[in-house]
Order: structure tokens, then sequence, then C-alpha cells
């Protein structure tokens, strides 16, 4: 019963989507387990690219069955467009399988986070302005709605009025915006229903079965560590659980049932939105890194903010997903630097500490300890093997190795499917 989770080791684009679809060839399920059509992923496959927010990468690899956890929040809109998009380019979308138990992002959802974050002004997470934390609100909150609760329009219609009742006060009162209408809320969900109908599965059921009769199963983590509600640099966060455990609640799977957990881990650092970044970068090689590793959010067209590899986040994605490997991505885009500094530890307040401090202040005062290791100028992306990289590519990756705590198990050497060097298969 091969079950692997694949996630974002840092603050997510990692190229998560490369990885999965690597993978996808030789798995049979691939399931998103958290987050929504927050995520963003590129995926090159021969002269074409594609751009997924919402599916499984998997949904690219035929003899793959894409699933939408329980745990995932869904935009019916943006899933609807998704699915048309693929399929005008001659995809085969039908085995898609999407749990009834998901949440669905509404329209208000929406409107709710594009008002929050105007009114935080400068106190702003940064968010994707998809509606994502407020859906995940709504659902703790016990006032979501479900994908199951299309195919009820008394409960739709209630459980969207009792929502609607709290959030339109606070829309008029306190946002100064119009209120919402229900009945127009139900009218634009039921339009949705019968076209999501034939998706929608008891996706728990069918992915235990699938292990027990030793299918592959990947479990795919939007975002990443670093943004995780509970383990990341909270406020300044996504609202679900993008590490590891977030793959057992968001696709209810047991832990027992997990046997290799791999880390993305991008050979420099980036993240995009609010917070904190000790090894962020304001200079030309900031810019470099930007330009020469395409650093633009694929959902929300913001530039990213980039710096250096740091390894004291690595660490502690090594410990808090229990690591079984990383995937070491875009290690091409280093090319050409003489000499590539890499974080080993953070100075605070004039101390220097090795391990993610638990303080948020201690953490936004961290400042990066630089260890400088040689560069390369050989182009590697035709690389095939770890030999053929150059000497100093071949040190880098073993020193980050040594200082993450896990094996490198893969290295991507460009954005191209069979651009990727394989030290140990991960099947
Ligand atoms: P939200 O997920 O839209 O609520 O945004 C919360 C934070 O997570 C913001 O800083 C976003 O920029 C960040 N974020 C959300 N999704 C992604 C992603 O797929 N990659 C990187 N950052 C993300």
């Amino acid at each position: 019963m091969p079950a692997l989770v694949l996630l974002g080791a840092q603050w997510g684009d990692e190229g998560k989507g490369k990885a999965t679809d690597l993978l996808g060839g030789s798995v049979d399920y691939v399931v998103r387990y958290q987050g929504g059509n927050n995520a963003g992923h590129t995926v090159v496959v021969g002269d074409q690219k594609y751009a997924l927010h919402l599916l499984p990468s998997g949904i690219l690899s035929p003899g793959c069955t894409p699933v939408i956890g329980n745990g995932v929040v869904v935009d019916p809109s943006v899933l609807l467009s998704e699915l048309s998009g693929l399929n005008e380019r001659g995809v085969d979308t039908s085995k898609l399988l999407i749990s009834g138990n998901a949440h669905i992002i509404t329209p208000y959802n929406v409107t709710v986070d594009k008002v929050t974050e105007r009114f935080l002004g400068k106190r702003k997470i940064g968010t994707t302005g998809r509606g994502i934390g407020p859906t995940y609100a709504d659902k703790i909150n016990r006032v979501g709605i479900r994908v199951q609760d299309l195919y009820d329009e008394s409960i739709l219609t209630q459980k969207v009025e009792a929502a609607l009742d709290a959030k339109n006060q606070i829309l008029t009162k306190l946002y100064n915006r119009r209120a919402i209408a229900a009945d127009q809320v139900v009218e634009e969900l039921l339009g949705y229903a019968e076209k999501i109908k034939p998706y929608v599965a008891d996706t728990v059921l069918i992915l235990n079965q699938a292990l027990e009769d030793d299918k592959v199963v990947l479990f795919e983590g939007g975002q990443g560590t670093l943004l995780d509600i509970d383990h990341g640099t909270y406020p300044f966060v996504t609202s679900s659980n993008p590490t590891a455990g977030g793959a057992c609640t968001g696709a209810g799977v047991g832990p027992t049932k997990i046997s290799r957990v791999i880390g993305i881990l991008k050979a420099y650092t980036t993240r995009v939105g609010s917070g904190p970044f000790p090894t962020e970068l304001f200079d030309e090689d900031g810019e470099a890194l930007r330009r020469i590793g395409g650093e633009r959010g694929v959902t929300t067209g913001r530039d990213r903010r980039c710096g250096w590899f740091d390894a004291v986040i690595a660490r502690y994605a090594t410990r808090v997903n229990g690591l079984t490997d990383f995937f070491l991505t875009k290690l091409d885009v280093l090319t050409g630097w003489e000499e590539i500094p890499v974080c080993v530890a953070y100075e605070i307040d004039g101390k220097r500490v090795e391990e993610l401090p638990y303080s948020q202040s201690d953490f936004h005062h961290a400042k990066p300890v630089y260890e400088m290791l040689p560069g390369w100028s050989e182009d590697i992306s035709k690389a095939k093997s770890f030999s053929d990289l150059p000497k100093n590519a071949q040190a880098y990756v073993k020193a980050l190795e040594e200082m993450s705590g896990a094996p490198i198990s893969a290295i991507g050497v460009g954005p191209g499917r069979d651009e990727t060097i394989e030290i140990n298969s991960f099947l």
C-alpha cells in the first residue's frame, strides 16, 4: 500500500506540479487534501504548458485518477472552467473524483476575503483573494456549505440563509458594503450542481479501498510547510494544513497508511504575500533569481519575493512533516553565480540560533548567517544523472542534503518533464 505525500517544504511554489507529474505516470490516484484555487501548479508536458489551480496535477496523466479530497475548498465556477479549459485542449477529465464533504467557496466567501484584506490595510495577509480563509472559517464555525448540499435545495437554502444572516450584518454595518441576497447565491450554486454531479463520490471509501488493493496513492499538498495554519508563520499563512498530517484529515486516510513523505525544496527560497522571510533579497541577486526562475505567481500574477536557500527552514520542514526525502527543484536557476550564499543558522538579538524559533517576534528579528558555497557556470539542464552535474553543483546539493536532514532523491534541472535527475526512486 504505497501512499506517498508530496508537499512544499518552504513557502509554496517549489515546483510541486513537476514532481507530482513526474510520478503521475506510475501512480493510480493523485489526491489534493487541502487548500483550493489559491494553489498554482505549472506543468509542462512536451511543448504544452498547463497552469492548474484547483485540479490535482495528476489530471494530466492518463491512467491516473485525480481526487479532490474532503479537506479541499472548491470554487465550483473555477472547477468548471478549469475542466472545460483542459477538455478544449484534449485532456480527458472524466476520471476526476470530488469528495461530497469538500466545502464550497461561495461568492460571499470571496467577497469577505477581499473586503477583509482591504480593511486590514498595511496589516493585510496578502491573500490570493480567492475566498480560502473565509470558507475554512465557515467550515470551523459549522456554517459552511458542502458539495453534497448542492443536491438538496431545501438544505442548501437554509444553510446559505444561516451563513448570510451574520455575514450581511458584517458586510453592511462594518464594511459598508451591500448585503448579498441568499436566493441569488442559491440559484448560482444550483446552476453548478448537475455539472459537478458526475464527479462527486465517497472518496474516503474509494481511497482506502485503493490502498487495500495495493494501488499507489499520491497525496499532493498545496502551498507549503511555512504557510501551514499550525506550523507556518502565523498569521501570514493559509487557512489549512499543507503539512503531512493534513493528508490524513484532508483525505480520510490514517497515518499508518503513509509510507513516504517527500518535501519539495527549491534550491533558493521564494514567498508571496506578507510575512517574515529572513533570507529575502532586495538587491540585483533577488531580481536575478526572480527573472531567471520566472518567479511570478501562477494564481495571482504577483512577483514572488526571492532569497537564498534557508537550511533552518528545510530542517524544520523535515521535522514537522517527518520527511523521508527531498525533491530539490530549480537547481539550474543558480547556474552562473560565482559563489552562492546558503543560510545555515540565524542570528537573533546577537545569539546564533540553529533551529526555527517558535516565537514570532524572534523569527521577525532573525538575520541569516550565511556560508558561501562555490558556484558553477556550466549548463546543467541536460544532466541525466548526479555525476553529470559539475563538481560544485554536486557539492551544493550534498551540502543542502546534509543541512536539511533528509536525502535529496531527485533534482530538477529545468522546467520540462524530462529535465529531472532521479537519484532514489520514490516508488
Ligand atoms: P490565502 O491562501 O489566499 O488565504 O493566502 C494566504 C497566504 O498564503 C498569502 O500569503 C498567499 O500569498 C499565500 N499562498 C496561498 N496559496 C499559495 C501558493 O499556492 N503558493 C504560495 N503562496 C500561497
